[in-house]
């Protein structure tokens, strides 16, 4: 399913004097199969963006174009409970949002709200999720979600969103929090994921270095509007602008600009493993050179 906007506003409060112009002629084309970045300053209108791909934002009268796969949200008869179970929500911290006695319970009420199952079905799929996100279904099942670690807690949260078999998955900020095992772990998850029902994953980062290491394509919001969208590689090119805008390049970002200004250019794409590999290969050129 892909994903377009056309000149996709949003005011809150629209009639006070509190109104905020959070999105302003947003358009944007989001392939199915791109694992694909939000960046951002602080309020520039990322989550108001993506609250709007399954309808929990509605856009503005004025917008021209939302539509994601055969789903036009601006039409009024939009099935906005099918988009739901097609594009999962992640939010920040969503382990936060875990409520109920048992972990089994908590995922079943995802799969509850779109699906009517027999109780031996919603079971297969609540086991069949807590699988797919790395926990043991007989040892978390009966477990209250709050005995859990956080990472855990995590898992827990994603499974509940991921039972439904969505096609898109979009998460605000997902490794916020974690530590660098952890973050590594949970990209390995979505990289699993991206592999199998999950088509499409839209996520929202301040992390520069996760953005140039797993975004196929990212886009800049800047003010409520889209700066730029093109492959990390390109994008974090252009450090100075960024940084005008109060964004981060990756560290490997930070290397090349220094190497650069010491006469020695390296092409990367800022993936790590790509920079590693070009200095090996540039200082190998150099000493074969002596
Ligand atoms: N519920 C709301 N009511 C009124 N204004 C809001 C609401 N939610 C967000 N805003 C405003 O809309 C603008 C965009 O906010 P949004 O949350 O989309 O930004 P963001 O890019 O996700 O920021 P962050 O990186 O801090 O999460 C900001 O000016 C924010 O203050
Ligand atoms: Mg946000």
């Amino acid at each position: 399913m892909q994903i377009v906007a056309e000149n996709l506003s949003h005011v809150y409060s629209p009639k006070s004097k509190f109104a905020v112009s959070a999105l302003k002629n947003v358009s944007l084309t989001i392939d199915e199969g791109e694992f694909f970045g939000i960046i951002g300053h602080t309020g520039s209108g990322k989550s108001t963006f993506i609250q709007h791909l399954n309808g929990l934002i509605k856009a503005d009268k004025g917008s021209k174009k939302l539509t994601v796969g055969e789903f036009d949200l601006l039409d009024k008869k939009c099935d906005f409970k099918k988009l739901r179970s097609k594009v999962g929500m992640v939010f920040q911290y969503p382990e936060y949002q875990l409520f109920a006695d048992t972990v089994a319970e908590d995922v079943a009420f995802g799969l509850k709200n779109f699906e009517r199952l027999s109780e031996e079905e919603t079971a297969a799929r609540v086991r069949e999720a807590i699988e797919t996100v790395g926990l043991s279904y007989e040892e978390v099942k009966e477990k209250s979600p709050f005995d859990l670690s956080g990472g855990q807690k995590r898992r827990v949260a994603i499974a509940g969103v991921i039972v439904t078999k969505p096609e898109i998955l979009v998460l605000d900020e997902p490794v916020a929090g974690l530590d660098p095992k952890g973050k590594k772990e949970f990209f390995a998850l979505l990289h699993a994921l991206h592999g199998g029902f999950v088509k499409t994953v839209v996520i929202v980062s301040h992390d520069m270095d996760n953005v140039a290491e797993h975004c196929t394509k990212a886009a800049v919001f800047e003010n409520g509007e889209v700066w730029k969208v093109a492959p990390p590689k390109e994008l974090f090119k252009e450090a100075e602008t960024l940084a005008e805008m109060g964004l981060d390049v990756p560290v490997t970002g930070y290397l090349a600009a220094r190497l650069a200004a010491n006469g020695v250019k390296i092409d990367t794409d800022f993936t790590e493993r790509d920079f590693a590999r070009k200095v090996l290969e540039t200082y190998r050129r150099a000493e074969e050179g002596r």
